[in-house]
């Protein structure tokens, strides 16, 4: 559409430094210190969403961070685009291997360097402008509405209960996010599935105070030794999990399905040069993208106890700890598997040791079919605008709300990512090509578009 392309070009600029003022704000949601920046960073959405031409909108309080709501009704026949994002952002610590500040977007090579820059406020805005570009036009095809929140990075731990008591106000005929990834923009692709996540601290504690490692040191179970012999158990020599159960309710992919993953393309010596290793690791008898797409994970995230600060103490600690989580795939469930982890955990424990385990978050997996119709709109918009058609592909990451949204609205979710997945999603330098963010905002429109004209139609 020449409009759409006229208007997005005279107004680039202006959607740059609309989007560089949202990344200013550090709405870091794990900081109970940045709660006023939380505040901020909602208001600043509102704003946008204002500007661009919501006739409604609303700040929703929550128990923990707010959630942003828009919407412009243009006519209650057609159908109902639902937009979901998150302004929060996730810690930008180590500091020291930042080359500019986090909250400092600086432009370099045609990329802007920001926390969040990618994941999630440039996708975000890419829909701000998108709708922009069609209320300017006179051309929005469906009514559109926003629900931006700013807990994603947490688990979305007041979402569902909004969305659940707010299905009306929600609904919608399909649940549009772009917060993943594609291939590149000379290989489109979609992420047709996202894994679950079960969430979960472990405590240890062996003696009742930490003891003198030459006193005690021989006599009594040192639980970190314990901790990590109890973690080393959970994958065998085929780096399959061993928890009885994990596996049992996993979906395995027919030979045909499985087939068609593997033509997205995949460069084994890259990927290792990437990332600085020499081999790479997983379940035996699967892919990498599949260990990534379609088989279960657990992992640990962290692990601490006894003496790390500078120097040496000699210690025997009372406790350790660890953060374990699991990436879920179809048909698991985020509580099922928890449950599981946690009763293994305190099963395996050796009696030297008590064990207590409790739960973070989750979120359970979600696959977009790829005969609905919100994904034959999603490939045929990047169609129109990459000039291809995009490859299906199973992600790796988490929207802890996806598959709840689908549960209470009763619509199909379809990502539609513009990032990459060397944006550096989480870590220093995160970044977002400029030539992303512009042609996400060329391609939404068109899923307005033929959304609205396959609806109905399916
Ligand atoms: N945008 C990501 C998820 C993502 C990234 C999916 C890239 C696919 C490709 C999201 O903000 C995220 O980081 N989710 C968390 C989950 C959360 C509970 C902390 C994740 O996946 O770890
Ligand atoms: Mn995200
Ligand atoms: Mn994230």
């Amino acid at each position: 559409m020449q409009a759409w392309k006229d208007y997005q070009e005279k107004n680039k600029d202006r959607f740059l430094n609309e989007l560089i003022a949202l990344l200013r704000i550090p709405s870091v949601s794990a900081r109970s210190e940045h709660k006023p920046d939380m505040l901020a960073c909602a208001e600043a959405v509102k704003d946008a969403l204002i500007r661009a031409g919501v006739d409604k909108t609303e700040i929703f309080a929550t128990e923990g961070h707010p959630i942003v709501y828009g919407e412009k009704i243009i006519d209650p026949k057609k159908p109902t685009v639902l937009v979901y994002g998150h302004y929060d952002v996730q810690p930008p610590d180590p500091l020291e291997l930042w080359h500019s500040g986090p909250f400092d977007p600086v432009i370099q090579d045609g990329k802007v360097y920001a926390r969040g820059s990618a994941d999630d406020k440039g996708q975000v805005f890419m829909h701000i402008a998108a709708f922009q570009t069609m209320v300017q036009t006179n051309t929005l095809t469906c009514n559109v509405k926003f629900i931006i929140e700013g807990e994603e990075e947490i688990g979305s731990p007041n979402l569902g209960k909004f969305v659940k008591g707010h299905t009306d106000l929600l609904h919608a005929d399909v649940i549009l996010i772009s917060d993943t990834s594609m291939l590149s923009l000379e290989t489109p692709s979609i992420d047709v599935g996202l894994r679950g996540l079960s969430y979960i601290e472990v405590e240890v504690t062996g003696p009742n105070r930490d003891l003198h490692s030459g006193v005690y040191g021989g006599a009594v179970a040192n639980p970190i030794t314990i901790l990590a012999q109890m973690i080393a158990s959970l994958h065998d020599s085929n780096n399959h999990i061993t928890i009885p159960g994990f596996y049992k309710d996993v979906q395995e992919l027919s030979k045909e399905e499985r087939a068609e993953l593997a033509k997205a393309p995949f460069n084994e010596q890259e990927y290792k040069k990437d990332l600085g290793i020499k081999e790479l690791w997983g379940e035996a008898g699967y892919s990498t993208n599949e260990r990534t797409g379609i088989r279960p994970t657990l992992e640990v995230n962290g692990i601490w106890g006894g003496y790390t600060g500078e120097g040496a103490k000699t210690v025997l600690p009372s406790k350790a700890y660890a953060k374990i989580s699991c990436r879920l795939v179809p048909n698991q469930t985020s509580a099922s598997i928890t449950e599981l982890v946690i009763n293994h955990l305190k099963k395996i424990a050796p009696s030297y040791v008590s064990v207590e385990a409790h739960e973070h978050h989750g979120g359970d997996p979600y696959v977009t079919p790829i005969d609905s119709i919100p994904f034959k709109a999603a490939s045929k918009a990047m169609e129109t605008t990459f000039g291809k058609v995009p490859i299906p592909m199973r992600g790796g990451g988490s929207i802890p709300i996806t598959a709840l949204f689908e549960k209470s609205l009763g619509v199909k979710v379809v990502m539609l990512g513009f990032g990459l997945d060397s944006d550096n999603l989480h870590s220093p330098n995160e970044k977002y090509d400029l030539a992303n963010f512009y042609k996400g905002i060329e391609t939404i429109p068109y899923f307005h578009k033929y959304f609205a004209e396959m609806h109905g139609k399916g």
